[in-house]
């Protein structure tokens, strides 16, 4: 309808067009709504939101950033637009070229302004569904009349809910096509308000409407005087809006820089995500924990006594606290958790699979962390609402899992304030987005593992043994010949009376990891398990040599992290796959061709080859004694 609506002619608003900086101070003292639409392919969305387009002032779409940018130069964030987390990711991802499909129409009225994400209905765009809601202030469902609560409608409210819109309103539509009906209309909300109270929503609001004649939307309905109370516009007008919610919570204020542009001045800038500051407040800076006065609240307009959440302010502390990027300001008496092991709900947006064990960056407010997602306890029909066992997430699936971070986060839980409990993932090689989470609590163990510091350290181990520990990381195809040289390599050691120890993947498979089998996932645990032992064997001083596939670059970009720098040494067993088919020493080549053995590495499983090793082997033009002297020669030197 938008569209067809720009087809024939219908203006923007003709001062947007003309001015935007006039237009943006007739509008700066309106307050902000931002809300989604929900509903399944047929049920008229476009039609409901063209027409309230058509009836209000349309600005086009690609307008909006320019509004966004315009707004925040204006300093007119204190009702204006604040990009929250997953719509960080969502920029981040446009970026680099992956469209996500979520169109944000702006329109105003006399009192207020709109932001309504425009999302696909279908299951396959949960993601994008997910991420139009991440910022919303409410949703409006939309229901045929005809057809009344379907499989979408429960599904969307699942989501919706679940990402913590707290006001629902049900737009039961098309009542023109049953006649104005008053009765199918309460049978319809009756039966939708069972659904939600299942869901612990207790209150939803609803409206009979027709987008396409128009009753109901943005005028009453002379076909329906049986109802009563506001039409579509007027209730989105008058429906509170969520960032007076915001400003009543705990101050959060993620700092996003130092700001320090001489000696006598210091400032921590940021938006404040939740509540409000003023200057004299006693804050605490998380995680240090250290405690101070707010001097100064600076703003491009001139300093201010109190801000509220978001506005964009520099604030200038009493004392000389440490307080860096990704720091959170908050009260002193009310400050958020701090932890580094979560349970949360994750919402996968990725075509590959969400793999248990492998680092994601993990990005909370300002920070960025690396993070591991633990296999989930469960994964969520999004249409039925059933628990259902899963090893992993696939694309748009949601499930409840723990992760572990490698440093403390400061967080809240999602379900009290979504500035510091949404979070989202993100691949470390392609950059791109692929999950999205809501963290719940923090899981009392990381409060209460604390690191033992040992007194004979792992200098004093590698010292007795009067060697450099190490890694000797083997990686290539199965049968390329890595055990072979591995063992070479250690006798050798050996005989020059190094300490040593091998982990060989068909070994090490017959017992810590004889619980794992073949799977992406599984490949990844079996790698992040071998490089904690081999890690725990550099700290006892030893020479670890290790032979296994290890397919991905990921996991061995992990393990080479976990060393000390130049403790890692990556020897790729570089065989050609039609030479180590040939071979087939364990006859598992034929066995995968023939269908027998399956995920298989080379036949229907990926091998990642390594970009830079330290050392390279082609075994079709060195024998393996010769690889093997190679490779100890390097270690020595
Ligand atoms: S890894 O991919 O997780 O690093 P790992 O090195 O431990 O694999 O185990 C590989 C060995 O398991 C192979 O040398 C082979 O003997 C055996 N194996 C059995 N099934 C498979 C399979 N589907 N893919 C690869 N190797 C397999």
């Amino acid at each position: 309808m938008a569209a067809s609506a720009e087809g024939r002619g219908y203006r923007p608003d003709a001062l947007a067009a003309a001015d935007i900086d006039a237009y943006l101070v007739q509008h700066q003292h309106k307050t902000l709504l931002r809300f989604i639409t929900c509903g399944s392919v047929d049920d008229g969305k476009s039609t409901l939101i063209g027409r309230l387009l058509y009836d209000t002032k349309l600005i086009f779409e690609d307008q909006l950033a320019a509004l966004e940018a315009d707004s925040r130069r204006l300093g007119t964030q204190g009702q204006e637009i604040d990009f929250a987390l997953l719509v960080d990711g969502l920029a981040a991802e446009r970026e680099q070229g992956i469209t996500i499909d979520v169109a944000y129409r702006f329109f105003a009225t006399e009192k207020r302004k709109f932001i309504v994400a425009d999302t696909p209905g279908h299951e396959q765009y949960t993601r994008n569904m997910v991420t139009g809601a991440s910022t919303a202030d409410l949703a409006v469902i939309l229901i045929d009349a005809r057809k009344g609560v379907l499989t979408q409608t429960r599904r969307h409210s699942y989501l919706v809910n679940l990402l913590g819109i707290r006001r629902l309103v049900l737009a039961v539509n098309k009542m023109d096509l049953v006649g104005y009906d008053q009765a199918k209309y309460d049978a319809i909300v009756a039966d939708y308000r069972e659904f939600a109270a299942s869901l612990g929503i207790d209150r939803v609001d609803a409206i009979p409407v027709s987008g396409l004649r128009g009753d109901n939307v943005t005028a009453a309905s002379a076909d329906m005087p049986w109802y009563s109370g506001p039409h579509l516009l007027a209730y989105l007008e008058s429906v509170e809006v969520d960032l007076t919610a915001a400003q009543a919570l705990p101050l959060r204020m993620p700092v996003q820089w130092v700001n320090r542009p001489n000696l006598d001045f210091r400032g921590f800038a940021g938006t404040i995500a939740s509540g409000s500051v003023r200057a004299g407040d006693v804050v605490r800076v998380l995680p240090s924990g250290r405690t101070t006065s707010v001097t100064r609240i600076v703003t491009a307009g001139g300093d201010l006594a109190r801000a509220a959440a978001g506005q964009a302010v520099t604030l200038c502390f009493a004392d000389e606290v440490d307080c860096s990027r990704g720091d959170v300001v908050a009260r002193a008496d009310e400050p958020p958790e701090v932890a580094d092991q979560f349970e949360a709900t994750i919402v996968w947006m990725a075509d590959e699979e969400l793999l248990p064990g492998r680092s994601y960056w993990l990005k909370l407010g300002a920070r960025t962390v690396t993070a591991t997602v633990h296999a989930p306890k469960y994964k969520v029909n999004v249409n039925t609402l059933e628990h259902l066992a899963a090893k992993t997430l696939e694309l748009n699936a949601i499930g409840v899992a723990t992760l572990s971070t490698d440093s403390p986060l400061v967080f809240d839980p999602y379900a009290r304030d979504r500035a510091l409990g949404g979070f989202i993932l993100i691949d470390k090689l392609t950059n791109a987005t692929v999950g999205a989470g809501m963290l719940h609590f923090a899981l009392r163990r990381s409060q209460n593992v604390h690191w033992q510091a040992l007194d004979v350290s792992r200098e004093k181990h590698a010292e007795l043994k009067h060697q450099k520990p190490a890694v000797l990381w083997f990686t290539g195809l199965s049968g390329a010949g890595k055990s072979t040289i591995a063992n070479l390599v250690e006798k050798k050691l050996v005989s020059l009376n190094r300490h040593t120890f091998l982990l060989d993947g068909d070994n090490v498979r017959h017992g810590l990891n004889k619980d794992l089998g073949f799977t992406d996932a599984d490949r990844v645990e079996n790698i992040r398990r071998v490089g904690e032992v081999a890690r725990l064997m550099t700290d006892a001083g030893l020479i670890v040599i290790t032979a296994f596939i290890s397919p991905f670059r990921a996991e061995r970009e992990m393990v080479r992290k976990m060393m000390s720098t130049g403790e890692f040494i990556e020897i790729f067993i570089d065989t050609p796959l039609a030479e180590a088919e040939k071979r087939d020493v364990k006859g598992l080549y034929r066995k995968a061709r023939a269908g027998q053995l399956r995920n298989f590495t080379g036949v229907d499983s990926p091998y990642e080859p390594p970009e830079s090793p330290e050392i390279r082997i082609d075994t079709t033009r060195m024998s393996a004694e010769q690889a093997a002297d190679l490779v100890v020669e390097r270690l020595l030197r």
